[in-house]
């Protein structure tokens, strides 16, 4: 074959599959075999949407008007209740042409990331990191730059640690709280910090609120907007239905900015996916702002199996839980494990202990790998109390069958 050009584009070619559906579809197609898995893989509620958003769409969907395209950047009533919703959750005020709904927050992340991005511009990405955050960045033309945590700094950066990575091509600070993959959740100093730091070197900040309502004992996940002296002028959030009303399939986000950086957004949105679909923007103006009643529901769900998965690792010989504050993950320090016998195999790396576990315990985890942090596993604790525990018991029977 002649040398010529590649049949998948080199930017493309690079963009590394996503580990945690790649994980979660191993599970499914297991479990689709008849395997019985207990997958710990999705970030992915176990709850139905609540009722009334269900019926709002489905309302919505007899409804001739939308049957139709809507304006690219998002009906103007969900646009409307994006600002009331900021409002009320962040205390952050914002006007509609502020606001563009996406395609989920992941859409969100994916048009900030190329409206503000040009090539070899820095992403500083405190590590471990959702697997998206750094793809997004390449697909942009943007280089990730890993910011290093630690298990002791609850896996938090500080601007003394965010400096050391700082360059003169940084253009951007990634902030998350609660944190996708480890439950972290900064402090409201903290964050007040992080923004004067941002704002003293000048860099901007992309604010991942999607966790933002699940945070437990009593804790707050303050918008970073709230204390930036720049205001939104250099803030871009990105946010969606997904998580808080277990919305995962309906596909709606929405990123805020600065008034040019969403026009910008738009004109890239308008030429690639146009509106989202209609029924599930209904559907999203009812969960924002109708009853928020189930909200609370799922969070204490949440947060009494935030605690029984929690000890029931740490009771695992070689297992370090520590206990997350906020989103719907445990990140666990299990580099105890490695280099046992487990039935024959010794996994020298957290991948490997993952795919031991997966085929002799029947229960998938994602490894620290691919959220840049090897040592470490990733589990969501969104399934039901029962499976939670069968789960977690099938590992711990699995260790103390393994031997040194
Ligand atoms: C940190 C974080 N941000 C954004 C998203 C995007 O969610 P969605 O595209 O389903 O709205 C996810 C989903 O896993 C996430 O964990």
């Amino acid at each position: 074959m002649s040398e010529g050009k590649p049949r998948v584009s080199r930017r493309i070619g690079s963009v590394a599959e996503s580990a945690t559906l790649a994980i979660d579809a191993k599970a499914k197609a297991l479990k689709a075999s008849g395997v019985d898995i207990i997958g710990f893989g999705a970030g992915e509620p176990d709850f139905p949407t609540p009722a009334s958003i269900v019926e709002a769409a489905a309302k919505a969907c007899a409804d001739v008007k939308n049957h139709r395209y809507t304006p690219t950047a998002g009906l103007p009533e969900l646009r409307a209740a994006i600002v009331t919703k900021t409002a009320r959750d962040s205390q952050v005020e914002i006007t509609t042409n502020q606001t563009l709904v996406t395609n989920g927050g992941k859409h969100a992340i994916y048009n900030a990331f190329a409206t503000l991005l040009d090539p070899g511009d820095e992403v500083l990405i405190p590590e471990p990191y959702w697997t998206t955050y750094p793809e997004a960045v390449k697909l942009a033309g943007g280089t990730p730059i890993a910011v290093p945590t630690t298990l002791e700094s609850e896996f938090k950066v500080s601007p003394a640690t965010i400096e050391k990575y700082v360059t003169p091509r940084t253009k951007l600070f990634l902030f998350v709280s609660p944190s996708n993959p480890t439950g972290s959740v900064y402090s409201p100093e903290e964050t007040k910090e992080i923004a004067q730091f941002c704002a003293d070197k000048d860099l901007w900040i992309l604010a991942d609120e999607i966790y933002e309502h699940l945070t437990y004992d009593g804790i707050k996940a303050e918008s970073i907007a709230n204390h930036d002296p720049r205001g939104l002028d250099k803030i871009v959030i990105v946010n969606g239905v997904a998580k808080t009303y277990a919305m995962t399939g309906w596909r709606v986000g929405w990123m805020i900015g600065a008034p040019d950086i969403v026009a910008a957004a738009i004109n890239l949105q308008s030429q690639s996916t146009s509106n989202v679909a209609n029924i599930s923007q209904r559907a999203a103006i009812e969960a924002l702002i109708g009853d928020q009643g189930p909200v609370s529901i799922m969070r204490e769900a949440f947060d009494r199996r935030r605690k029984l998965i929690t000890s029931l690792l740490s009771e695992v010989p070689g297992i370090n839980c520590p206990l997350p504050k906020g989103a719907f993950y445990v990140y666990p320090d299990v580099s105890g494990l490695l280099g046992r016998d487990f039935g024959g195999v010794r996994p020298s790396s957290t991948s490997e202990l993952a795919s031991v576990i997966l085929d002799q315990a029947k229960v998938a985890v994602v490894p620290g790998e691919a959220f840049g942090t090897p040592g470490y596993f990733r589990l969501s604790y969104a399934l039901s109390d029962n499976d939670l525990e069968i789960g977690i018991s099938r590992i711990a029977k699995l260790v103390s069958e393994s031997a040194q």
